[in-house]
């Protein structure tokens, strides 16, 4: 029960194709916002893997700050009651705003923060998501850039956690049931 590959059922994304795949987006993000200024936000702690894999892929200067939500706490399904456990240090008036996440689920806490950050009067605000689930989806949210999209099944690894574990996977993996149910 200790070793981890017990726990897992199958790798969804690899390490090469995580990488492959931030390398084609930072190219996207450096030459869509190319002579502005950018600020990455980053959402813990899912999106610590992604912000620091992505960023150091952007050939320019950015700005980084984060902000801690939770709507899992330490079960397998969105409550869509997003707490604030952080709040940004920046003030977003006149920014350029590029949301980094791990994934898009049922869409509940990205439209919630999207909520929020519509009144601090960034100049625009949008989205990258390394994973997204359609058929998980509550709400739609207009992602602008995506990474994966993903079967409906609970992942971990690369920042995705189970009960706060699995963060520190390399790949992306589908947890096996017999730990969650
Ligand atoms: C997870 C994940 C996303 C969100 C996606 O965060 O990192 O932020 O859920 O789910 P949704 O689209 O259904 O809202 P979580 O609340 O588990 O906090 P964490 O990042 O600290 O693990
Ligand atoms: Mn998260
Ligand atoms: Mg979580």
């Amino acid at each position: 029960a200790t070793d981890i590959a017990d726990q897992l059922s199958t790798v969804l994304v690899t390490e090469e194709q995580i990488h492959a795949k931030l390398e084609e987006l930072a190219e996207q993000v450096a030459a869509d916002y190319d002579g502005s200024e950018l600020l990455l936000v980053g959402v813990l702690k899912g999106a610590v893997m992604v912000m620091a894999d992505f960023s150091r892929r952007l050939p320019r200067h950015i700005s980084m700050d984060w902000m801690a939500v939770s709507s899992y706490g330490a079960g397998t399904k969105s409550s869509g009651v997003v707490q604030i456990r952080k709040d940004l240090d920046t003030d977003l008036t006149g920014k350029h705003v590029l949301i980094v996440e791990d994934i898009i689920d049922s869409g509940l806490t990205l439209s919630w923060l999207l909520e929020n950050f519509a009144s601090r009067g960034a100049e625009s605000v949008e989205v990258l998501a390394l994973l997204r689930k359609p058929e998980a989806a509550k709400v739609e949210i207009d992602c602008r850039y995506v990474g994966f999209d993903i079967p409906n099944d609970f992942v971990v690894g690369y920042g995705l956690d189970y009960a706060e574990k699995y963060r520190n996977l390399r790949d992306v993996a589908v947890l096996a049931p017999h730990i969650y149910s």
